[in-house]
């Protein structure tokens, strides 16, 4: 039998935090076994830090264009995570790429939503190409990182339509909606000690995955 750990957890933004909000409404209710111990944003000012304070967690800026590159901020980046002995490292519209030496300190803790069917559409502008592909089924990738941007393996995706005369606003919304569902999902997972990292593969309920799991 697994033994269910309350995981603690620490959530990097960049941005709005409604992935955040998410983890946190489950956390705070109790339906999720674990606690944002603080959450961290490379963008000062932003409406995510707002959510962390109201529900009392610590909401720290950690601005980037004060670092004279991308390791030194990165040092300081980790030293403020280990200060609160995190479980899992929580990206949640990060919107900084990281370093080898980040992701590998991290390995198998580190998790990163985006929104597209990875391996398709990584970086910016996915709900955009989507479209513009002509792609009938688009979603979201919860996977665990690694220093490829948007790679790492994958662990769950939530697929929605693609209408005729879809617009990008509304088929974001529509993936977000799933969004909000994989990351409490994938970190229950974690803490039942379902889902396990073991180097580059990805190990559910004891069986390795070949194949990205499917949230319905
Ligand atoms: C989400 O759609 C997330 O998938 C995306 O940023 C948004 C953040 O929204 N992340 C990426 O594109 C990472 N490559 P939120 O701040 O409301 O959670």
């Amino acid at each position: 039998m697994n033994v269910i750990r309350n995981l603690r957890l620490v959530v990097l933004i960049s941005g709005r935090g409604s992935n955040l909000q998410a983890i946190l409404d489950q956390a705070i209710s109790g339906e999720l076994p674990a606690a944002v111990v603080a959450v961290i944003s490379n963008q000062p000012g932003v409406y995510g830090l707002e959510r962390a304070r109201q529900v009392g967690v610590p909401a720290l800026e950690l601005d980037h264009r004060h670092f004279a590159d991308r390791p030194s901020f990165e040092v300081a980046l980790m030293n403020l995570i280990d200060s609160y002995q995190s479980d899992l490292v929580i990206l949640a519209g990060f919107m900084r790429i990281l370093t080898p030496g980040f992701t590998d300190y991290y390995q198998g803790r580190l998790l990163n939503i985006h929104p597209s069917l990875l391996p398709k559409f990584r970086g910016l502008h996915t709900h955009e190409r989507a479209i513009a592909a002509g792609e009938t089924e688009h979603g979201a990738t919860l996977h665990f990182v690694t220093a490829e941007l948007d790679g790492g393996p994958l662990i769950v995706q939530a697929r929605v339509p693609v209408w005729p005369d879809d617009d990008p606003g509304a088929l974001a919304a529509r993936v977000l909606a799933q969004e909000h569902r994989l990351y409490p999902q994938a970190i229950r997972w974690l803490a039942e000690g379902r889902l396990k990292l073991n180097g580059e593969q990805v190990w559910f309920n004891g069986e390795l995955l070949r194949e990205p799991l499917r949230l319905e």
